[in-house]
């Protein structure tokens, strides 16, 4: 570790410690890549110097580096929100674009590294999944990049006001009561009123934390708006948060194979959801690649043999094996997209 001062920081440096402002609050986190934005937050702020690592980081722009540093973002800043502070969310908005500017390069970029968390972090993860997947459709709806940018910061901001939400209540290991679920419902109100007086966030991002519930059909909460009368960015979100919080691991129950996820997703499309944004999205991300080995519900094990073009969550196997009865001494093709007894239910080395 080394003491630089600002003017002989340079892009990629890595931080080596905590930069606070005069005031004591957090501004940029150790272990953030050094980046021109932030050098000239840090001047703006008449910080003289900071802690570096001895080594340049390799690359700035690898996915897995970005995707730790929203990670850290947004868990300072819902934690520091906790507290009752006012934040600031550059930094957030700083790294989200990154986010953006890589999907819009290559949109499935980030999908090998969403999904995996650990439980105790939950939200802060589903908060970066969701805004990687809702930018992935903002991409596939051919929003433009400001617009997208938009979208994934509100999407990454869409579940803020669960910091006010009673510890028990957002980790129960169970389902929750009558009263507890009201009560988790108030995550979109806190959440509006935390988004909306944060610095350069305008109406449009903060209306997703207080509209992400609503569905098509005026089922949802708290405003219970129907159809066009939700916004875009809350209606593209509504699809990323479910998908998302049905494919990863929760307190309280274990995660299911994306193509159930899309089954979900296609069977209230229309009525709960976007129709139109749920077939892009699904086409886009839930695909089984070739070789890749898939348990079906007849107990059978198969290889992906080729992807169906007009059904991904239905591609043509290879049948090898059987997890009971017989073994399959002669390998046979099942063309899934032709055969509705038979279904994906787990994927050994997805
Ligand atoms: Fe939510």
């Amino acid at each position: 570790m080394k003491k630089v001062t600002v003017d002989q920081l340079e892009e990629g440096m890595k931080l080596a410690r905590d930069v606070f402002t005069e005031n004591g609050k957090l501004l940029l986190p150790e272990g953030f890549i050094i980046k021109p934005s932030f050098i000239q937050k840090l001047k703006e702020h008449n910080i003289d110097s900071v802690y570096v690592e001895d080594e340049k980081a390799e690359s700035y722009i690898k996915e897995e580096v970005i995707y730790h540093e929203t990670f850290v973002a947004i868990q300072d800043l819902m934690l520091s929100a906790k507290t009752g502070e006012i934040v600031d969310p550059f930094v957030a908005k700083e790294i989200i674009n990154d986010i953006v500017a890589q999907i819009i390069e290559e949109e499935d970029v980030f999908l090998r590294i969403v999904g995996f968390r650990d439980v105790d972090n939950y939200t802060y993860f589903h908060s970066v999944d969701v805004s990687i997947f809702a930018a992935i459709i903002g991409k596939l709806l051919e929003l433009d990049r400001k617009q997208i940018e938009d979208l994934a910061l509100a999407a990454l901001l869409h579940d803020f006001g669960k910091m006010k939400i009673p510890h028990e209540i957002l980790n129960k290991p169970a389902k929750l009561s009558d009263e507890e679920f009201e009560e988790m419902k108030k995550h979109t109100i806190y959440g509006y009123q935390i988004v909306k007086n944060m610095d350069g966030i305008s109406e449009q991002i903060a209306e997703v934390a207080l509209l992400h519930h609503e569905r098509l059909d005026g089922s949802g909460y708290p405003l219970k708006l129907k159809g066009d009368k939700i916004p875009l960015f809350a209606r593209i979100v509504a699809v990323a948060d479910v998908y998302d919080a049905l494919t990863a691991d929760r307190v309280y129950k274990k995660k299911i194979v994306p193509t159930k996820a899309a089954d979900y997703l296609t069977k209230y499309a229309g009525i709960h959801f976007d129709k139109d944004i749920v077939q892009k999205f699904l086409k886009m991300v839930v695909k089984y690649p070739v070789g890749c080995f898939v348990v079906l519900n007849t107990g059978e094990i198969a290889i992906v043999y080729e992807e169906n073009p007009f059904n991904k969550t239905r591609p043509i196997v290879k049948v090898v094996a059987r997890k009971e009865g017989p073994p399959v001494l002669i390998p046979y093709f099942v063309d899934l997209s032709q055969d509705n007894k038979r279904e994906i239910i787990d994927v050994i080395n997805y």
